[in-house]
C-alpha cells in the first residue's frame, strides 16, 4: 500500500499523554501511524488523529484492551494484512492503581500487571515474527523510574515496570541477530493525566526530589523514543534510557 519506504508505526496508549507526544514526534517523518487506546470514548484519540492530520499524517485509532492476548493478536494481524509490515512498536499503554501493600487488593495487583506488563508481551509477541522475517524493526517499551527505585504505594506498578526492563533486555538478546533493537525508556515524573490526579502536596514532594527542579514534559519522553527508533540508534539495544531530570542516576 502506498509508498513502500513509508514506515508503519504502532503506538499503544497513543490517545493522550506521552503516547500522543510520541505519535506527534514520529509524524515529522510522515509514517503511517496506528494508535491503540482504551479510553471510554474517542475524544482524546480523535484529538490525536486531528493533530496528526494537521501534520499531513493519515493515522488510525483503535480501541483495544492491550492486556487481552487474542484481541491483540488479531489487531496486529489486521495491521500486517493491510500494510504488510510494522517497523516500529512503542509499548506505552499503562495505568496505576496505587495502594500500600497491606491495602492493595488482588484485583489492583492483577489489573496493573496485566495492563502494564502482559500487554508488552502480547504486543511484542504479535509483531516479532514479522520483524524477524523483514530482518529489522524497532521496539521501544515505556517503563518508569519507579521500576528501578521503588515507590511506596506502587508495588504493583513498580513490579510491572521492573518486569518490562527484564523483558526488554531478554528480547533484545533474542532478536538482535535479526537487526531488531529493543529498548526501554524509564521516565521520571512527567506532566500528564496520570500525574495530574496527584494532590499538590505530593507533586511538590516529587518535584523536590528532581535535581532539574521541575516535572518532565511528554515531549521529553517522545524525543527519546523517536531517537531510539531511528537509524541513528541502530547500535543501541537492550538499554534503559532515563528521562527523569536526574531523579535517579
Ligand atoms: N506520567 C508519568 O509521570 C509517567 C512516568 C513514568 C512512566 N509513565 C508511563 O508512560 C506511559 C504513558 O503514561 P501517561 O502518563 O501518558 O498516561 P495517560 O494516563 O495520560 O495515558 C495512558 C494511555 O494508555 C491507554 N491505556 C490504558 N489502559 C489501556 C488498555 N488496557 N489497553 C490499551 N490502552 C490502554 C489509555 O487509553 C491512554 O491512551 C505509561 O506506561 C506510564 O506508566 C508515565
Amino acid at each position: 500500500m502506498g509508498n513502500g519506504n513509508q514506515k508503519t508505526v504502532v503506538i499503544t496508549g497513543g490517545s493522550r499523554g506521552i503516547g500522543r507526544s510520541v505519535a506527534l514526534r514520529f509524524a515529522e517523518d510522515r509514517p503511517r501511524i496506528i494508535i491503540a487506546h482504551y479510553d471510554p470514548d474517542e475524544v482524546e484519540a480523535n484529538k490525536t488523529l486531528n493533530e496528526l492530520a494537521q501534520r499531513g499524517v493519515i493515522a488510525e485509532s483503535h480501541k483495544i484492551d492491550v492486556s487481552s492476548f487474542e484481541p491483540v493478536a488479531s489487531f496486529f494481524k489486521g495491521i500486517l494484512l493491510k500494510y504488510e509490515k510494522i517497523d516500529v512498536l512503542v509499548n506505552n499503554a499503562g495505568i496505576t492503581r496505587d495502594a500500600l501493600l497491606m491495602r492493595m487488593t488482588e484485583d489492583e495487583w492483577d489489573t496493573v500487571i496485566r495492563v502494564n506488563l502482559k500487554s508488552v508481551f502480547n504486543c511484542t509477541h504479535a509483531v516479532v515474527r514479522s520483524m524477524i522475517k523483514q530482518r529489522g524493526g524497532r521496539i521501544c517499551n515505556i517503563a518508569s523510574v519507579v521500576g528501578q527505585i521503588g515507590n511506596a504505594g506502587q508495588a504493583n506498578y513498580a513490579a510491572s515496570k521492573a518486569g518490562i526492563m527484564g523483558f526488554t533486555k531478554t528480547i533484545a538478546r533474542e532478536v538482535a541477530a535479526r537487526g531488531i533493537t529493543v529498548n526501554a525508556i524509564a521516565p521520571g515524573f512527567i506532566d500528564t493525566e496520570m500525574t495530574s490526579v496527584l494532590p499538590e502536596k505530593v507533586r511538590g514532594i516529587f518535584i523536590g526530589q528532581i535535581p532539574l527542579g521541575k516535572m518532565g514534559k511528554p515531549e521529553d519522553v517522545a524525543e527519546a523514543a523517536y531517537w531510539l527508533c531511528s537509524d541513528a540508534a541502530s547500535y543501541i539495544t537492550g538499554q534503559i534510557i532515563h528521562v527523569n531530570g536526574g531523579m535517579y542516576m
